[in-house]
């Protein structure tokens, strides 16, 4: 298929645009800047195209004849509205009959009422972000396309985040530092299999106007995926547990700080996905275990702290 990504130079659009590449897909990457993608991705089979996605005719021009269009665009919070200019300008550049598949999160949901979240799960976050989010979301679902939600992400390729500053944190021998209680059951996916749960949809017809989940390996605990590292890394093991106070004191010194503090609510109430509707829909299951996920992520920075520059391929896992 011809597929399109935006935010093809992002953490979550690189690896999709990786992923499409050994899947035999021909891949369009639709970026604001072309030297920042090729620093990132030695992959010569992509068309990069560039543009921003908030001018309208540079992204129907960029998506035209796309079979299928992956929407990886992020915004900083304090450019969150964004958003919806951003999705529209994508979903009307797709062309009738086009895939839309949009990477969605977890905090479109409230605190749990009972074990794994499904994706009929009531979207309740008292959080205003995830209000915002969980529209945006039912928007895309509404025009025919699918969302696939996804945890917090790690792995090679990944550098930004809070899992990107634990890895970070223990190779540079300092105390890594977890929002919430070290013991409390989180999941985290490792970025390649996230990247193969987002063009799963293709060419599937029955996940059009679907969303579905892909949840992590299996639950793990901060402390759990913490101790990985450090066997990983070989240095001694460094950990703390910051107060999701610490959230709301920073929220006094910004507004954007405020509207994320309000998502301190999952670090009380975990939120743990269940994927049934995409094993049994789209056939897909994370694959790479945390002790496997966390070697290869340990590996992949060490070599890129050796040679800075080093680009991801997806050959490199
Ligand atoms: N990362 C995760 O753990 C995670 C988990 C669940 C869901 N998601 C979702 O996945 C999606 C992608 O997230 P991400 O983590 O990959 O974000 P990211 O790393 O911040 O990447 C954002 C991408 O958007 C691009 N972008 C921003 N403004 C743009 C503009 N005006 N025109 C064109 N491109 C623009 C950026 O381009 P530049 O490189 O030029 O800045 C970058 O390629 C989001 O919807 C996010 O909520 C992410």
């Amino acid at each position: 298929m011809r597929v399109a990504v935006t935010g093809a130079s992002g953490t979550i659009g690189l690896a999709t645009v990786n992923m499409l590449v050994r899947a035999g897909h021909q891949v369009r990457a639709f970026v604001r800047t072309a030297a920042r993608l090729r620093g990132r991705c030695r992959e010569e089979r992509i068309e990069v195209v560039e543009g921003d996605i908030l001018d309208r005719a540079a992204v129907a021009a960029a998506l035209s004849g796309a079979d299928a269009v992956i929407h990886c665009v992020d915004f900083s919070l304090r450019e969150f509205a964004l958003s919806w200019d951003a999705l529209r300008h994508a979903l009307e550049a797709l062309r009738p009959g086009g895939q839309f598949v949009y990477p969605g999160v977890v905090w479109v949901f409230g605190p749990p009422e009972d074990g794994r979240v499904g994706p009929e799960h009531p979207k309740t976050s008292p959080a205003r972000l995830g209000a915002v989010r969980a529209d945006l979301e039912k928007a895309v679902t509404a025009e025919g396309g699918t969302v696939v939600r996804l945890p917090d992400v790690y792995g090679p390729g990944v550098l930004r985040g809070p899992l990107h500053d634990m890895f970070e944190r223990a190779l540079t021998g300092k105390t890594i530092r977890v929002l919430g209680d070290l013991d409390r059951a989180v999941e985290y996916l490792y970025i390649e299999d996230a990247a193969r749960a987002l063009i799963a949809p293709l060419g599937r017809p029955q996940g059009r106007g679907r969303d579905y989940h892909a949840p992590g390996f299996a639950p793990t605990t901060p402390r759990q995926f913490a101790a990985l590292i450090f066997t990983s890394t070989g240095g001694a093991p460094r950990l703390r547990s910051l107060s999701p106070r610490w959230l709301r004191l920073l929220a006094l010194t910004r507004r954007d700080r405020r509207a994320a503090s309000e998502l301190g609510y999952m670090y009380e109430n975990p939120i743990l996905l269940d994927g049934t509707r995409t094993r049994r829909e789209l056939g897909w299951m994370p694959e790479v275990d945390y002790a496997d996920g966390v070697r290869r992520t340990v590996r992949w920075l060490r070599a890129r702290t050796a040679s800075q520059g080093a680009a991801y391929t997806a050959a490199s896992a």
